[in-house]
């Protein structure tokens, strides 16, 4: 571990007599009672993930708003509000499941570039704890609808730090060309303009750089920018009380315990802690007297949820083997869209998978698109039609950004408890797909059209 922080083992995903367990509950179970394939979910991972961050950031006060985006299944989302977590949203649908699953307003930060009046207005009824702000006309749209309602927004600036991430390109956002944040160089004449507003309460500055960074520098430069910025700003005469320092902290795409026969390996084990991190942020900004937030979304969920698929058939050309399972990119995109590596595991019923003999392969859905496939070149051990394959590490922006295609509808979400798992979200059916689309008049022989 980076800071040599001792953790103890969770448990999460363990293999006994050569079966996968979630927790005490075997894959195969899940599998036998909801069907393949199906999103996972272990409730301790996801404590300890929280309680860890949480402990970390204590001594700075930090106030943890998990990142919905990640996996905003309810159940997820409850776990962590009743561990006293906030929520970071971007999207007024957002804001309505961080409430139902018990999030209260004022625990609940607004960020996002697009957001709309009507998303505004929501929240300022809302009485939410902030906004962060991405631009000028954005700052506008808010005042307009904050003098509306007769409120005051509290408003954070999200600056543009300017800072290399060095995570994947699609994902990276604190470089000067994207379209998120202010640049850090215009936030004094914006702090003013919000000052002089009506309807807007200047309360300090937000970042993310990235998301999936994998090394502290990044974030003790951006933490270094913020430190100066709250320094000019009070200079300037602001007041400055809220500092956000945005995800963007790494989650391990390495397998997940000692012993667990897996292939995909990323040797990503020397990631940056949360303590560590926690230290970058004490060293440049504990001394500035503000709250502090951080919005993780990955780093809290990831490792807590696997995708489970079965293998429908082997199939060997003159130059490939292909495992071809019933998942597909359709439920879990990463691999295609960022060329993303998730470990994955064999459930072996005839006892300890032999990783001696472990043969390299793509494992494939049924998807038409040559782009469909969970891994690519990786090396299992031997498997055959039937048997269970764990995609993990699939917690963090796995079910929340599958979509329908091929008409394959969406999984099933399960939540382990100990003992004890519950569906916290059914497999979806084919007959609400089609019974959600209608036919125009023109089409409908039913409808009398001219
Ligand atoms: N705060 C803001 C303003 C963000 O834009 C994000 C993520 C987060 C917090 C949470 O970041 P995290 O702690 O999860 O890194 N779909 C991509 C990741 C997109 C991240 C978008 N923003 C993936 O699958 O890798």
């Amino acid at each position: 571990m980076a800071d040599g922080t001792a953790h103890p083992p969770v448990p999460g995903f363990s293999r006994r007599d050569g079966r996968l367990l979630a927790e005490k509950v075997p894959l195969a179970t899940i599998a036998e009672a909801v069907g393949t394939p199906f999103y996972c979910y272990s409730s301790a991972v996801l404590e300890d993930r929280y309680n860890r961050f949480a402990r970390a950031f204590a001594p700075l006060g930090g106030r943890i708003c998990y990142a919905l985006k990640a996996n905003s299944n309810q159940a997820v989302i409850a776990t962590f509000a009743r561990l006293g977590a906030g929520a970071d949203i971007v999207s007024g649908g957002e804001l309505q499941r961080a409430l139902a699953a018990g999030i209260p307003a004022e625990r609940i930060v607004f960020a996002g570039v697009g957001k709309t009046r009507d998303e505004m207005a929501l929240a300022l009824r809302g009485g939410i704890h902030q906004f962060n702000l991405e631009s000028e006309p954005e700052l506008r749209a808010l005042a307009g609808v904050a003098q509306e309602l007769g409120v005051t927004a509290p408003v954070v600036v999200r600056i543009n730090p300017d800072v290399a991430s060095g995570t994947h390109h699609k994902i990276a956002t604190g470089h000067g060309d994207t379209k998120f944040g202010i640049p850090w160089n215009r936030l004094a004449a914006l702090a003013t303009e919000i000052a002089v507003t009506p309807g807007l309460s200047f309360m300090g500055i937000a970042v993310h750089i990235g998301s999936q960074i994998q090394d502290l520098a990044p974030f003790a430069s951006a933490y270094s920018r913020l430190a100066e910025l709250v320094a000019s700003l009070r200079a300037a005469g602001h007041t400055v009380t809220r500092l956000d320092l945005g995800g963007g902290f790494p989650a391990s795409y390495d397998p997940p315990a000692e012993g667990l026969s897996a292939s995909g390996r990323q040797g990503a084990d020397d990631l940056p802690t949360p303590e560590a991190i926690a230290g970058v942020a004490r060293d440049h900004l504990a001394d500035l007297g503000c709250e502090i937030t951080i919005e993780p979304g990955r780093a809290l969920v990831a490792e807590a949820g696997c995708l489970v698929t079965r293998v429908l058939y082997v199939k060997e050309t003159e130059s490939k083997r292909f495992a071809i399972v019933d998942g597909a990119m359709n439920d879990l995109i990463r691999p295609t869209l960022y060329g993303a590596r998730h470990p994955i595991l064999v459930d072996a019923s005839a006892g300890a998978p032999d990783d001696t003999a472990s043969i390299v392969c793509d494992v494939v859905g049924p998807v038409c698109e040559t782009g469909d496939y969970l891994a690519e070149d990786i090396s299992l051990p031997p498997h055959r039609a039937g048997d269970l394959l764990a995609v993990m590490s699939a917690g963090a922006y796995g079910a929340v950004m599958a979509s329908t295609y091929n008409s394959r509808p969406l999984v099933p979400e399960v939540m382990v408890h100990g003992q004890a798992f519950a569906v916290v979200r059914p497999r979806g059916r084919i007959a609400d797909l089609i019974a959600a689309e209608s036919l125009p008049p023109w089409l409908d022989p039913g409808s009398a059209g001219p």
